[in-house]
């Protein structure tokens, strides 16, 4: 294949640099990986930069320090043969051409010097193994020993080696297979996609964090399902989320069927993913029918139900969050409140929207209201037009209702308009539980829209309900 030149990639500065120090050194150095493939994709220069040096990549970066304005610090890592320095916005990786051999249960590689070519070998994806020379003699030269370039062309991740041996040396490459496929929207050859198949049970080596890394990628894509349908049609998503895995089927009983919850959800994932980037927001789409499946029953006279699902699945994220290492914080907390809320802005908009209920449901789901909507509006799935039309607007209603009622009435975020202070001082009391009843019934007059929420009608109101339990006020109240 004629040898193709890219000296255009190497414009950034910190490369004039790279090429000294190598040539003084006397290594061939390379810019391989990501941002060979990301620059010929057109993508934009990545942050992170990877250099190999057929030789030492430490000392490569020891000389190359030396000669950035700043004088940056070194990270060496000894055990791995690599060094890191950051530069700016730019972080480059130096590591020694190598090749590894892997141990079967650990991802971690013990590693010989090795060429190029054999670096190239053990990288995971042809379309990663792509190299740019560094050295002044042929600067810009691409070396593909894979042909790559015509991968990246037809769209295709494919291993350097038999896929059975890249996957199973280090099996977070079969994550990171699907990810790139559904970052870059580009097919995995059928070898590859049996050979993750068939290595799936491995990726119980590889840490939960960094499986869940690339299932963020993954959830952050244009269009996740992509990816999410290809870990389950490998298998891989079976060990990975077994609560959504579990959605999948139609069950019929006495010619009654429901819906496929597993499909349903990844279009609601893909509709939610045209409305937001929030990854968490992506998040609770994913998981907001997970209560479904352990409470599905059948019932003879009104068919299938899933009663609970929502209680059920907000209690299923915590223990999900918590097995995949994922944050048990606020962020947590965040999902399993719109899933247990999933339902609630549905049964409003397939009935007649009051004002009340939706005072309640921006009481119930505070500052989360609109991502809410959001999550609802895209959990409509339904292929008949009619009915699709019919939510939407409900929904819309909803929205412009949620707005109106906040402007008049502030439920968001509620403070009582009446402390239990004064109800204390205005009725002569001890702490008592008349204070709470009084409290309830002022929020539920205020969400019933009996009364606006404001002081004056919520005082009146208190000394309504005062003399209704008996209690009497102070003179002047
Ligand atoms: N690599 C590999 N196997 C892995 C991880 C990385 O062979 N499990 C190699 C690939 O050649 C990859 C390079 O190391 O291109 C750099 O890895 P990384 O920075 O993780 O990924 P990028 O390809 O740069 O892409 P992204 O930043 O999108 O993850």
């Amino acid at each position: 294949m004629p040898q193709q030149n890219h000296k255009q990639a190497l414009q950034d500065p910190v490369f004039n640099i790279l090429t000294e120090a190598a040539d003084e050194l006397g290594l061939d150095c390379y810019v391989i990986g990501g941002f060979v493939r990301d620059f010929l994709l057109k993508r934009g220069t990545p942050k992170d930069i990877d250099i190999v040096a057929v030789g030492s990549g430490i000392e490569l970066a020891k000389v190359v320090a030396t000669k950035l304005q700043g004088n940056p610090k070194i990270s060496i890592f000894k055990n791995f043969g690599t060094a890191m320095i950051k530069h700016g916005k730019l972080e480059l990786e130096f590591v020694g051409a190598r090749k590894e051999s892997y141990d079967h249960d650990s991802r971690k590689p013990s590693v010989e010097d090795g060429t190029l070519q054999e670096d190239q070998e053990r990288r995971d994806f042809t379309i990663n193994a792509l190299a740019l020379s560094l050295n002044q003699s042929n600067l810009g030269d691409l070396l593909d020993p894979f042909d790559g370039i015509s991968d990246l062309k037809n769209k295709i991740i494919k291993t350097p080696l038999d896929p059975n041996i890249t996957y199973s040396d280090d099996p977070l490459r079969m994550m990171r297979a699907i990810r790139f496929a559904t970052q870059l929207d580009f097919s995995i050859e059928l070898k590859s996609l049996q050979a993750i198949t068939e290595n799936k049970e491995r990726i119980n080596i590889v840490s939960k964090e960094r499986i869940v890394d690339e299932l963020n990628k993954i959830m952050l894509c244009p269009k996740p399902s992509i990816g999410l349908s290809l870990l389950h049609k490998t298998g891989l998503l079976e060990y990975i989320l077994p609560e959504l895995t579990a959605l999948e089927g139609i069950e019929e009983v006495e010619g009654q069927r429901h819906k496929d919850n597993f499909w349903h959800t990844l279009e609601v994932v893909d509709n939610i993913a045209k409305s937001t980037e929030d990854l968490w927001l992506r998040w609770a789409a994913l998981l907001h029918d997970i209560g479904k499946a352990p409470t599905k029953k059948f019932h003879k006279k009104i068919g299938w139900t899933f009663h609970g699902h929502e209680f059920v699945g907000s209690k299923m994220v915590y223990q999900l969050f918590k097995r995949l290492r994922m944050p048990l914080n606020e962020k947590m907390k965040f999902v399993q409140k719109l899933v247990l809320m999933s339902s609630r802005p549905i049964v409003l908009s397939e009935d007649f929207v009051t004002d009340s209920a939706v005072r309640r449901l921006v009481f119930d789901a505070g500052d989360f209201v609109d991502d809410l909507m959001t999550l609802c509006e895209a959990d409509i799935t339904t292929k008949n037009p009619k009915k699709q039309k019919q939510y939407k607007n409900n929904f819309t209603l909803v929205r412009q209702k949620i707005i109106e009622v906040e402007e008049r009435d502030h439920i968001r975020n509620f403070q009582p308009p009446i402390s239990g202070e004064e109800i204390m001082k205005t009725f002569s009391i001890q702490p008592s539980k008349e204070i709470g009843i009084i409290k309830a019934a002022i929020k539920e007059a205020i969400l019933e829209g009996e009364i606006p929420n404001e002081y004056k009608a919520a005082k009146s109101y208190m000394l309504k309900k005062g003399m209704e339990l008996g209690l009497q006020s102070k003179p002047g109240a």
